[in-house]
């Protein structure tokens, strides 16, 4: 998609449809609504009067006449909020894009932060494009190949369309990884799909095997792995490593590229979704992306460790006693409880290379998902700074958190008889003692968790997002990164 500044008047623009964002409360005799109105023949005063456009959220009317078609797309109350923005964008494009329209002008309001406007329009739209059919013969056609951002006053928006874009296309390559079915992204698929961004993007790569994981010591990795033909993978991708100076920050994804609970067998309801339980992985390659092409001051190290959770013969068993990495024994009470498997010896890796503080991302709990749903990731830490700095990046993005706390009395529901630690509490505060399991690998250092299970898949269709894969966190993290 192409992107483009114009600021001649709305009636010269060259595009087949032009999209007017309404807010709750605006009125078609004032301010821009004023001026097309005449354009439209009085026809958006006779929609406002009928009450068929009042700004409410995703009601819209599209308006056939000479020039340009007019898409009036309700976006809410009026804030400078990304998600609500985003929804506009991504809502309007998934009505202008199937009706066969090719160029699309998003109007610019001037009551709210041009930047922040333009970066959600572009976000908004690249993402509400993305169809999940990618296997299907007969592929539902969503494209708009050319957008234009018509603001009156001529002004350069090249920062924030850079970033809006590099955002879009991390946000989408993520989700393109967790709709990719199981067969497919297997973990080696997934370490080839990191090593291309990565080589393409010039980032550093490396990639170890599952003879190379256990050679190294990662009992976690291995055990999870085990029951699995597939070769497990620990996908290490580097951003200014060799840049001295600046601390190095870690960002780990959970890469279990299907979960079927292992021993601990899931059941059949709704497994077929565990093939997205590489989405925290999948986050933190599409970050590495947009970090690449934005080329922030910062170090960064990305990790996924990934890995098939499947039951065999010669699957880990409950009960077993494994040794992490780090040293610590593990007794895997619960087969099904691997993502904090695999991100305890990532963890430990990744302080092996130098990090100084560390954020992982995992769909790691149903607790979770029922906890917060599909609207909020949850997050929980042992640095505030660091958690309110993520919840801030994550409000600039569209992307919410909520924190959950980490008292010591949850790390004591996950203390074993016979191990130092092991893998699952009891039926209360799951979500929490599943941060506390991974806590215990990050030590000292500045540490934070988002569980990403109720966000990193959607069930149902929404105006603005097709269903499945959103990639959530990407954006988030590669914000934190490069903005703070
Ligand atoms: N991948 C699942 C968590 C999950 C659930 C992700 C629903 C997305 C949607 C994770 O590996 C898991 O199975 N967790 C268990 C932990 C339990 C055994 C302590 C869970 O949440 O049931
Ligand atoms: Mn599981
Ligand atoms: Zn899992």
């Amino acid at each position: 998609m192409q992107i483009t500044v114009s600021d001649i008047d709305v009636e010269r623009i060259d595009a087949d449809a032009i999209v007017v964002p309404v807010f709750e409360g605006d009125n078609p005799r004032t301010g821009s609504l004023q001026k097309l109105n005449s354009f439209s023949r009085g026809q958006i005063a006779r929609l406002f009067e009928r009450g068929e456009i009042t700004g409410k959220r995703d009601r819209w009317a599209l308006l056939h006449g000479e020039g340009a078609a007019l898409l009036l797309y309700g976006a809410g109350g009026i804030d400078d909020s990304a998600i609500r923005l985003q929804r506009m964008a991504g809502g309007a494009a998934r009505v202008i894009a199937p009706r066969g329209m090719k160029s699309v002008a998003f109007l610019l309001d001037e009551r709210i932060d041009i930047y922040l406007q333009t970066r959600a329009i572009i976000e908004g739209a690249e993402m509400g494009l993305m169809e999940g059919d990618f296997y299907a013969s007969d592929q539902r056609q969503r494209k708009i190949e050319r957008l234009i951002l018509a603001s009156e006053q001529p002004i350069s928006l090249d920062d924030a369309i850079r970033t809006g874009a590099a955002m879009a296309e991390a946000a989408n390559l993520a989700r393109r990884l967790g709709y990719e079915p199981g067969n497919v992204m297997t973990p080696s698929e997934l370490s080839r799909r990191a090593e291309e961004m990565a080589l393409y993007e010039g980032l550093s790569f490396q990639s170890f095997d599952e003879a190379e994981i256990k050679r190294m010591g990662m009992g976690a990795i291995a055990a999870v792995s085990r029951g699995s033909d597939e070769s497990a993978r620990l996908i290490v991708m580097g951003y200014n490593l060799d840049q001295p100076g600046t601390e190095l920050t870690a960002l780990v994804g959970k890469g279990i590229t299907f979960d079927s609970g292992g021993i601990s067998i899931k059941p059949a309801q709704d497994m077929d979704e565990m093939k997205y339980d590489m989405g925290g992985g999948a986050a933190v390659i599409g970050a590495m992306q947009a970090i690449a092409r934005l080329g922030p001051r910062a170090r960064v190290l990305g990790v996924v460790p990934a890995a098939e959770n499947l039951p065999s013969g010669r699957a880990v068993k409950p009960g077993d006693v494994i040794r992490s990495l780090s040293g610590k024994t593990i007794e895997v009470a619960n087969t099904d409880a691997e993502g904090r498997l695999i991100l305890a010896d990532a963890i430990t890796y990744a302080i092996s290379r130098g990090a100084a503080r560390i954020i992982d991302v995992a769909t790691l709990t149903g607790a979770c998902v029922v906890a917060l749903g599909e609207a909020r990731a949850g997050i929980l830490g042992t640095d505030q700074a660091l958690i309110d700095q993520l919840i801030r990046a994550g409000e600039r993005t569209g992307e919410r958190l909520w924190q959950l706390p980490a008292d010591n009395e949850y790390g004591d529901m996950i203390k074993s008889d016979i191990a130092d630690i092991k893998n699952t509490g009891n039926r209360f505060a799951g979500a929490i003692t599943a941060g506390m399991f991974i806590k215990n690998f990050a030590g000292r250092l500045p540490w934070a968790h988002l569980d990403i299970a109720g966000t990193a898949w959607i069930e149902r269709e929404k105006p603005h997002l097709a269903r499945g894969a959103t990639g959530f966190g990407a954006r988030l993290l590669a914000e934190f990164i490069i903005n703070g």
